[in-house]
């Protein structure tokens, strides 16, 4: 099987604060995007990546990554822009692999520090035959459902306790058969349809999605606390 990487790296990083987008800051040296790039680089499942950057700064995510990969991991790259909600970026991605990709890998490049080892897990997943795969790990915290406050500003009243047992947190890189995460796209487009992740949107039109086991530095950078841990990890790495 041809397996391909999209890496929406598209996002301005609200939650992170004021600065450069996510994708661009800077995690011991180099730019996130760099780090998530070289992993999938790195699986000898991914033949090709596509990363979908910033709309005006596809030009400076090209130079960015010409300069920072070395010549092999240049050689199967290419960058795209991308859209207004991560979505659209995956789309933008998604039409730019080449027709002989059967198995698409979809990885936020804002978890920078995802294991090759789940990479390598999720392709060897679909490859074996499964049409989409998340990688998941157990939840730490209880799970409350809320409801509306009873008037606005009050507090919001807890609904139901969900079994700890039976939730995951997911990450990425999440797989695919790449027609069944087109046919999905196209559908969701079609139908207004908007989801937090690809996986959700085979869900949605009746796919089976399977898990398999995720790994806890594959977290995403999301907030500024985020980034702290992510540093430690690589001076651990490093050490
Ligand atoms: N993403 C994208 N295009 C968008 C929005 C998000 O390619 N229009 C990408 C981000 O670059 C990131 C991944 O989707 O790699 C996961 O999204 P998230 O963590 O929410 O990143 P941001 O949207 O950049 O952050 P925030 O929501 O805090 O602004
Ligand atoms: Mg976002």
């Amino acid at each position: 099987l041809n397996a391909a990487a999209v890496v929406p790296a598209a996002g301005r990083g609200e939650r992170l604060g004021p600065g450069a987008p996510k994708a661009l800051r800077d995690l011991g040296g180099v730019p996130i995007l760099v780090h998530a790039v070289r992993v999938l680089a790195r699986s000898r499942a991914v033949g090709r990546v596509v990363v979908v950057a910033p709309a005006d700064g596809v030009a400076e995510v090209r130079a960015l990554l010409a300069d920072a990969l070395g010549e092999r991991e240049n050689a199967v790259l290419v960058v795209v822009p991308g859209g207004a909600t991560r979505q659209e970026s995956v789309r933008a991605g998604l039409a730019a692999l080449p027709d002989d990709v059967d198995v698409v890998l979809v990885h936020d490049a804002a978890r920078p520090l995802v294991p090759v080892d789940v990479v390598d897990a999720v392709a060897r997943t679909v490859a074996e035959g499964a049409e989409a795969v998340v990688p998941a790990v157990p939840l730490a915290d209880t799970v409350k459902q809320v409801g509306a406050p009873a008037v606005p500003g009050a507090p919001e009243p807890v609904l139901s306790t969900p079994d700890r047992s039976t939730l995951r947190a997911v990450q990425t890189p999440q797989g695919f058969r790449r027609d069944v995460l087109d046919r999905v796209h196209t559908k969701a487009v079609a139908e207004g349809v908007d989801a937090t992740d690809d996986a959700g949107l085979v869900e949605r039109f009746g796919g089976r999605v399977v898990v398999v086991p995720g790994h806890e530095e594959a977290f995403k950078v999301t907030r500024p606390l985020d980034l702290v841990l992510a540093e430690a990890v690589l001076a651990r790495r490093r050490s």
